[in-house]
Formats: C-alpha cells, structure tokens, sequence
C-alpha cells in the first residue's frame, strides 16, 4: 500500500543528502499503535525547533493516524513503501541522510522485524540502512511488552547499539494500567535532543548499567499541613536521569517533591522526608553500578510529630522547634558500599567561609563523605537554585578535577556521565 499527501513524491524520497544543511535530519517512523496520535506533538515540536523530519509511517499506523496529518506537520510527503519515487531509491536514501532515527510508537511486531532484518516496508528498509542513532520508543500492552519473545527482540536490538526505552506505567487503551504506555511527547522529544547532543558518535556506553539518580528536596513535617523544606528544584537530577536513559542505562529515579514530568524511559520512585529518600536510596543502590546523589535532603528534622495541626495560642506565643540531624545518605552508601566497583557521585552546594575557600571545603567533604565524585557548586549568589544552568568543578577521590563552564544543567549531566563512564570502564 502506497500514501501520499503533500506536493511532490520527491521531496518524500530524497531528503537532504548527509552534511548538506545544518537542520539535524531526523526520520520519525510510526508503527500501529493507538499511542501513534502521540506522535503528532512530537513531530510538532521537533519541526518547531528546527528539525527536518521525514515521518515513516507503517500501513497499520495510518489506520490510527492518517497520512494528511503527517504530511501538514512535517511539511512533506508520505509513504509507507518503497514503490513511490523509486528513482531516488527512497528505501535506502532516507536512511543514510538521517542523523537520528526515532520509532514512536514502536509496536511488538515493528521491533520484531528490526530484530530479524526483515525490510517488507519503507520503514524497515529504513532501519536497516541508517547508520545513526536509532531511538525505539516501545507502546503495547503490558503482556506484549513482557512476552518473552518481545523481551528477546529489545535485547538484540540494546546488543545492536539501538536505544529502545523503557515503556512508561500507567493506563493503557481501555480500562487496564501497567507497563506499556508510550511516554509524553515532550519527554520523548527531550530525549531525542540528548541523543542528537551526542552527535553521529552518540554511544549507549551506559547501556547494561544500572543506575540510581535521586533528585529533589526533601520535606520533614511539623504536623500533617506544615514542613521544613529547601529550593531544590531537582532539574538537575531530571538532567541526570534524562542523560543517563539516552545513553542506555536502566534509571531509577528517586524524586522528592519535584514538580517535572516523568522523563521517559526513567523508573520514577517518589518520596517527601529524608527517611523514604533514604530507604529507596539504600533498596535501590545496592544493585547499582552508579549512584548520583543530586538531591538536597533536609539535614535536620523535627524531633517530634505531631498527628494534628499545631494550633495558635491565645497568649500570643510560638512553640519551639527542637530538631535532629538526618542520616548522611551519601556517606553511608559510600562507606558501606554493597556494589564493588560502583562509582558514588556527590553535590555540594558551597560558600566558602572564614576556614576555606569553596575547593578547600569541596575536598573535605569529599573526602569525608568517601564518594568517587563530587559534584561542587559555587552558591554564594544563590543561582543555581530552580534555575536551568549550572556551572560547576568536578572533583575525584583520585584527585582529578574538571571544571564545567556556565551552561545547561543537560550539559552539566553529559559531563557528569562521562566521568562515570571512565571510572566504571577504568
Ligand atoms: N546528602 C545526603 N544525606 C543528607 C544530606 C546530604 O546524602 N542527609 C548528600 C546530598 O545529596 C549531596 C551531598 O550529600 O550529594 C552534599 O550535601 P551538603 O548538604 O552540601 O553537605 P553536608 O554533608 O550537609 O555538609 P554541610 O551542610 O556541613 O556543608
């Protein structure tokens, strides 16, 4: 079956050829899935940000979402085989001129034709001919997606290089929830952004890893309305966990009273006092190759809870507030580490004061926390709270140190990762 829509067969067939331009080329493919509508906002927001996107769909996919809409959004052409505009050789030209390749939704059945190189459709053909990063972006029900067959295929496609993410929880098509929903479109899309940063060396060198991000502010309750909390906003984290799912790691997210999308592909666990950060941390860190230590928990809590509101008194006074110190979370995974070999990645938030400036105080507390890395920001001005750049040194126990330049909290987490990878490679 051939569709068309659009001016003319041989802009579908012949996109830029590779290097010409500098709009990054991306091939959005859809196979039929219900979840393809999805995909109409991830194609607008990768057009709108300057993408030339070429949108594949597979004939079960127009059943969902019909051509006329691919073509408006895209601004070009569609086809679902590889008999229209055949002098361009559109089956293999697609492909090759691609810097990414994105599947959203990607059914059962389309990624157990990439796992076996069958090519019966202008998608298929496509995959096997790119040679750039390809991003499998599964949607099905939770049974499809546990099948042990379908399991098999998403191995030897991750064994091949391929990004294929970790389908999100929640309701699927009628009344049923679980594993298998496609992710948000914008999370989707970030994560296409944090392939396509890597470039045509994009590697999945995280990929078989498993690691543990956590992020956020902790909150530790006066009464069942009142808490002592912090301004941490926990982008960082989400850029952590964001960069870490691009590059293939399994990702759990421990997040703590953070107000950001799930990122796709991620495991998000969430919690709100230091006790349940800690416990998830602990529970989860012990199978980890990685643990980033991003959030901000609450050093102190309330000696006392109280189960009702603390009321006013009539006399005008204010009841004190007796506190205790919190658990070191950093420390103590670091120190009783139950993964050898893992890499422990800590933050601190420094001002310097009259006994050191803030590398002085950085590589004491590196050195007693006992993590791998430490993460050092300079917040004298109180910048980096909520705010979307960072600018930070990176210190090691091995005494390496690399200073990351102002710039996205992204950019800061690509870094990050980098420094992980050469130790858990080292
Ligand atoms: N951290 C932790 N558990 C705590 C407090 C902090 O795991 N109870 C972690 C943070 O996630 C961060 C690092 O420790 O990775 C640094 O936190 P910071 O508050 O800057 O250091 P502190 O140990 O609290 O030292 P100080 O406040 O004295 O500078």
């Amino acid at each position: 079956m051939t569709t068309e829509a659009g001016s003319s067969h041989d802009e579908a067939a012949s996109p830029a050829p590779h290097g010409e331009g500098t709009r990054p080329r991306v091939v959005l493919g859809v196979s039929g899935g219900i979840a393809a509508y999805k995909s109409c906002e991830l194609l607008r927001r990768l057009t709108e940000s300057g993408h030339d996107v070429t949108v594949v769909p597979t004939a079960a996919a127009l059943e969902f979402v019909g051509a006329a809409t691919w073509a408006a959004l895209s601004g070009k052409p569609v086809s679902t085989d590889v008999w229209s505009g055949v002098h361009e050789v559109p089956h293999v030209r697609i492909g090759q001129g691609a810097d990414l390749v994105v599947v959203a939704p990607a059914t059962a059945d389309l990624m157990a034709k990439a796992a076996h190189g069958l090519a019966d459709d202008l998608l298929t053909n496509t995959l096997l001919t790119a040679r750039c990063p390809v991003l499998f972006v599964p949607a099905m029900h939770t049974e499809m997606w546990e099948h042990p067959a379908t399991q098999a295929n998403v191995a030897t496609l991750r064994s091949r290089g391929a990004l294929v993410l970790e389908p999100a929880e929640g309701r699927l098509t009628g009344a049923d929830t679980g594993k298998g929903r496609l992710p948000e479109a914008v999370e989707i899309f970030e994560v296409c952004r944090e392939v396509l940063a890597g470039g045509s060396s994009a590697t999945q060198d995280l990929a078989g890893r498993r690691v543990v991000v956590s992020a956020g502010g902790t909150r530790e309750y006066l009464d069942p309305v009142r808490f002592l909390g912090n301004r941490s906003s926990g982008r960082q984290g989400y850029a952590l966990a964001r960069a870490a799912a691009a590059r293939g790691a399994e990702v759990t997210l421990v997040s703590a009273n953070v107000s950001l999308a799930d990122p796709a592909g991620v495991k998000v666990v969430h919690v709100e006092t230091t006790a349940e950060l800690r416990e998830q941390v602990l529970a989860t860190s012990a199978a980890a190759d990685a643990v980033v230590m991003a959030a901000a928990p609450a050093d102190f809590r309330p000696a006392s809870h109280s189960a009702a509101k603390i009321k006013k008194a009539e006399d005008g006074s204010a009841p004190a507030i007796d506190l205790v110190q919190n658990p070191d979370i950093l420390r103590e995974i670091s120190q009783e580490r139950t993964h050898p070999g893992s890499v422990i990645v800590g933050f601190a938030a420094e001002t310097g004061d009259a006994t050191g400036s803030v590398l002085d105080l950085a590589r004491a507390k590196l050195e007693r926390k006992g993590c791998d890395l430490l993460v050092v920001n300079d917040v004298s001005g109180g910048a980096v709270f909520g705010s979307a750049d960072n600018e930070a040194v990176i210190l090691g126990a091995d005494g390496a140190v690399v200073e990351v330049p102002h710039g996205p909290k992204d950019a800061l987490a690509r870094v990050i990762w980098d420094e992980v990878v050469r130790r858990l490679q080292g």
